[in-house]
Formats: structure tokens, sequence, C-alpha cells
């Protein structure tokens, strides 16, 4: 997509070297997001450069994002958009069924064990903004991030992908408690329970994002990557399974060492 079409649809997308930035671009509302900015992720994802290591997802101004754009919940203004969340309640199972799997297409592409994905929060992550930052490995969050997955409250379930990194971070009794509740988790919590990796001044995001990014991939690239893909699968493999999967992964890491070993 051209940076006009990006733009269009309220996003941003910059690969320097051998990081991906893709930037929510909405700040007047706060980055809420729209079925279009979730296509338009999607196809990001499928164009990510082999060689980029780190994708970091932010939102521009004060908040990480509001979630999903209100208007699309709102019967008077967005009833004949076949996208809206109104204008999907008449239709069939399937229909409904094939819709949100395009939109959760927006999300799940930053599990790739090819990068890191790091979202970095600041201000508000509601509903679908928190789980576009749950969709993601790392979160580094400013200390006046707030967090709250809203969709309850709004009487439907969270769907786009951030149930399964919830209770996989947080645990299954404290991910019912902040669903159901649909409470604000604030920067010191989130960094107590694991929701975030870092914690920083709102002042110091940039900087400690800098760090991170160096720490990251300071690392080889290889290895990282066979490590993320060991660990995103770890929990749905009996340990038999995970560690043949071990084995298998170090003899590819061997190889890839012994080729780049001079004289082997
Ligand atoms: N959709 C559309 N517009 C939004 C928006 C959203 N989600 N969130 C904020 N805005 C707009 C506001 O209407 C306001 O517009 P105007 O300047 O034209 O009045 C502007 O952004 C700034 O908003 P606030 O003045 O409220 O800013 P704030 O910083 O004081 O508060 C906020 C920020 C806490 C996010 C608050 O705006 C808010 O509660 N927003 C709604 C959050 C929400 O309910 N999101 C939906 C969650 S459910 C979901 O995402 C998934 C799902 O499947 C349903």
């Amino acid at each position: 997509m051209t940076p006009e079409e990006l733009a269009a649809v309220g996003l941003r997308y910059d690969v320097e070297g051998v990081v991906a930035t893709v930037t929510l671009d909405r700040p007047e509302v706060r980055n809420a997001q729209t079925p279009r900015m979730w296509s338009a992720l999607a196809e990001i994802g499928d164009t990510v450069p082999d060689d980029v290591r780190v994708v970091v997802v932010r939102g521009e101004g004060r908040s990480f994002s509001s979630g999903l754009d209100r208007v699309l919940l709102d019967l008077a203004k967005s009833a004949d958009d076949p996208e809206s969340v109104v204008g999907l309640l008449t239709r069939s199972a399937e229909e409904i069924s094939e819709t949100i799997d395009r939109f959760q297409k927006g999300f799940t592409w930053l599990r790739d064990p090819r990068f890191v994905s790091i979202a970095v929060v600041q201000g508000h992550a509601i509903g679908a903004g928190f789980q576009l930052a749950l969709s993601c490995d790392l979160r580094l969050v400013a200390d006046d991030a707030l967090f709250a997955m809203k969709e309850p409250a709004l009487g439907l379930v969270p769907d786009l992908t951030g149930t399964k990194p919830l209770v996989e971070v947080v645990g299954y009794s404290r991910a019912l408690e902040i669903c159901a509740t649909s409470r604000v988790v604030g920067a010191a919590e989130a960094l107590e329970i694991g929701l975030a990796n870092v914690v920083c001044a709102r002042s110091e995001l940039e900087a400690t994002l800098t760090d991170l990014v160096g720490a990251l991939t300071a690392s080889v690239a290889g290895a990282v990557r066979e490590t993320k893909a060991l660990l995103i699968g770890a929990s749905a493999r009996t340990l038999e399974e995970q560690r043949r999967f071990e084995r298998e992964a170090q003899i590819r890491r061997f190889r890839e060492l012994a080729a780049l070993t001079p004289g082997s």
C-alpha cells in the first residue's frame, strides 16, 4: 500500500534497517480503529521484509488507541456500512465469522516468529487497543498508560485475538476479572502482573525503546527467531513434543553456525 493509501485508513508504516514501525495515526480520535485499518495492518503483515527483526506498533498523540471507532457501534451512523458492528448483526453466522476472521488477521501477523513485536503504549489502550497491544510479543508502557477491556461492558466479547495472550500473560483468573469487570489497569499494576515488560516515564519512552530494540537486535537473528517459535508454541505442546522441537531447532542452529565457521 502507498503512504497515501495508509494515511487514508489512519496508518503510517516505515522500515528503517531491521526495524519496522507501524503507527496508528488518528490522534484526533485517540487512534480509534476501523476494519479498513485492520485490513491494511494485515497487508502490512504480508509484506514485512524478511530481514526485519523488530516490529514496533505505536500510536500518535496522547493515547495508544481508544479501541473500535464508536461510529461503527452507532446504528444511526453506520447501519449501511457492511463492516460496522451494527451492519454485521443481521448477517448469517457464516458471514459474520468470515468477516471477523478477516478483522483478526490485522492482529495475528504480529506473532510471526520472523520478528519480535513491541507495542509502545502511552495513555489509553481500550478494547481493540488493548487487544492490539496484547497481539505484540512485548509491551513497553509509559507510566500514564491505562488498559481496559471494555467489550463486556458494551455487551460484546474481546474477539480480536486478545483473550489467549491475556490468559497466557496474566493467568486465567486475573484475565477473567479484568475482562468481566472492564476495569482499568494502570501502568504500575501492568508491570506487577506481567502485562508490561518495561514501564518508564512518558518522557523516556523513545530512549527506552531505542535501548530495548538495541538489546533485542544484539542477539543472533536466527537464534532469536528459532527461540520465539519455540516459546510461542510451548504452551500448546507436551514436554515430549517441546523437547523434540528444541532438538530440531538446535540442529538447524548448529548447521547454520557450522556453515558460518571458516574451515568447517
Ligand atoms: N471512537 C471514535 N471516537 C473516539 C473514540 C472512539 N473509540 N475515543 C475517543 N474518540 C474521540 C472523542 O469522541 C473525542 O472527539 P471530539 O474531540 O470530536 O469530541 C476525541 O476522540 C477525544 O476524546 P476524549 O475527549 O474523550 O479524550 P480523552 O483523552 O479525555 O479520553 C478515552 C480518551 C478514555 C479513550 C475516551 O475517549 C473514551 O472512553 N473513548 C471510548 C472508548 C471505547 O469505548 N472504545 C470502544 C471499546 S470496545 C472495542 O474496542 C472492541 C469491540 O469489538 C467493541
